[in-house]
């Protein structure tokens, strides 16, 4: 199962360290190259020649024991394929999360590339704490993977939320991570998000109710499949792939157009206004005593119709959101707009759509083939997006084998 592939474990210290021995025995069972890495902590509760035997390798834990040409932390970040660290301990994890590189561990974290994924194991105080849960909240938000903890039974005697995640949950979610690092690595995507803010002057502006989640929820997807992903979003995103910020409809075309050329695939989730301001005034307006203003609007650029005119092998995604005739409605979109698939959502719900966590969508191809994905968190609904987009891709360029193989 995890034959060729290198996982680099790195454990820190902390009682729940001797579990990551049984860790690397599952990982060498399945034939993978494994290579430890502790804190110097870590030796307090395994010891180097347990993790040597186990690993079959040599264990690492100082910083300047350069053993090749390459000092270690850029050695063993750029060899490995995946980095574990079980367990993570708070004071490693408030490390990583601020960029602190005082050991090998740390400084290996913070050269490393691909993911990380991190088994936080202590008492339920510490990881409560509010500083402790927002360093794990920024380490999410950067693409860092975050298993566990789990309730249970701790080591200072006392049950709670502490207790590392079981290690068949740690290894099965390292081995989706890998498998899930093939669905889109080598394709570009680029995605849009939020709505688009169109000034009408210095304070006033008009824009639309679009919270962005479902556009961001698709490039962190698309980005954990192994895209080389950008988001073009009018909502400030922290993120470890390239995010270009814009507000308003015609800033959000010059950034698609710049990347789209580059790109695999453009999905435009983003709610874009349909008209601006005609003339958007220097200072702020100021009331009159009339009764009554009128401010004169013009029409917007249609981004996702106008990139389609352009499109060559590009696959485009355009979204659809639709107060009524859902599926009607998005039929006639999907051929004035000249798009390969649209993802249509029902926007007088209130459980689902605008601001909410949860989406239920029908994609449509132009073909006029329809799957409907069923009300789910908007990150498992980016997920099936992804699975009906790309299998779909993958049998037209099957059949397009096929028939040029046999001539027809
Ligand atoms: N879209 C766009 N540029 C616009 C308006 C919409 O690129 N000026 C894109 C959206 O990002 C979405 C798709 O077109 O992917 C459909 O958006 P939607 O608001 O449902 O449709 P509209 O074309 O605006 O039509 P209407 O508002 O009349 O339903």
């Amino acid at each position: 199962m995890l034959s060729g592939k290198n996982i680099l474990v790195g454990i820190t210290g902390g009682i729940a360290a001797y579990k990551a021995c049984e860790l690397i025995r599952m990982f060498k069972r399945q034939n993978a190259n494994v290579k430890v890495i502790c804190t110097p902590n870590a030796f307090n509760f395994v010891t180097k020649l347990t993790l040597q035997n186990l690993s079959q390798n040599e264990v690492y834990s100082q910083e300047f024991e350069v053993l090749e040409y390459k000092p270690e932390h850029i050695s063993l970040a750029q060899e490995s394929d995946i980095m574990v660290i079980v367990p993570a301990t708070a004071n490693t994890i408030g490390k990583i999360a601020n960029g602190i590189c005082d050991n090998l561990l740390t400084s290996v974290v913070c050269a490393f590339t691909k993911t990380i994924l991190l088994a936080p194991a202590m008492n339920s105080g510490m990881w409560q704490n509010k500083i402790i849960q927002k360093n794990i909240e920024k380490l999410e938000q950067n693409g860092y993977e975050i298993i566990g903890p789990e309730e249970g039974f701790l080591a200072c005697g006392t049950n709670g939320i502490g207790r590392l995640c079981s290690l068949e949950k740690i290894f099965q979610r390292t081995v989706d991570i890998l498998d899930s690092k093939k669905k889109l690595s080598g394709k570009k995507i680029v995605i849009t998000a939020g709505g688009t803010i169109e000034n009408i002057d210095p304070v006033r502006f008009i824009s639309n109710y679009s919270s962005g989640k479902m556009g961001i929820a698709l490039a962190d997807t698309a980005f954990k499949f192994g895209a080389d992903v950008v988001l073009i979003s009018t909502v400030n995103v922290n993120r470890a792939y390239n995010v270009i910020k814009v507000k308003s409809a015609i800033d959000m075309q010059n950034a698609v157009e710049q990347e789209f050329l580059k790109a695999d695939c453009l999905i435009m989730a983003a709610a874009v206004a349909d008209y601006r301001a005609k003339n958007i005034y220097p200072e702020k307006m100021k009331k009159t005593s009339d009764n009554e203003i009128s401010i004169e609007l013009i029409k917007n650029p249609d981004i996702l119709q106008e990139i389609c005119k352009k499109k060559s092998s590009q696959v485009v995604v355009g979204f659809c959101a639709e107060s009524e005739n859902l599926v009607k409605n998005a039929e006639e979109k999907i051929i004035k707009k000249g798009c390969d698939y649209l993802i249509a959502n029902d926007i007088s719900r209130s459980d689902i759509g605008f601001s909410s966590d949860y989406n239920e969508v029908i994609v449509l191809n132009k073909q006029g083939g329809i799957t409907k994905l069923e009300r789910s968190d908007k990150y498992k609904i980016a997920e099936q997006i992804f699975e009906v987009i790309y299998g779909q891709e993958r049998n037209i360029q099957d059949n397009r084998e096929f028939c040029t193989s046999e001539s027809c």
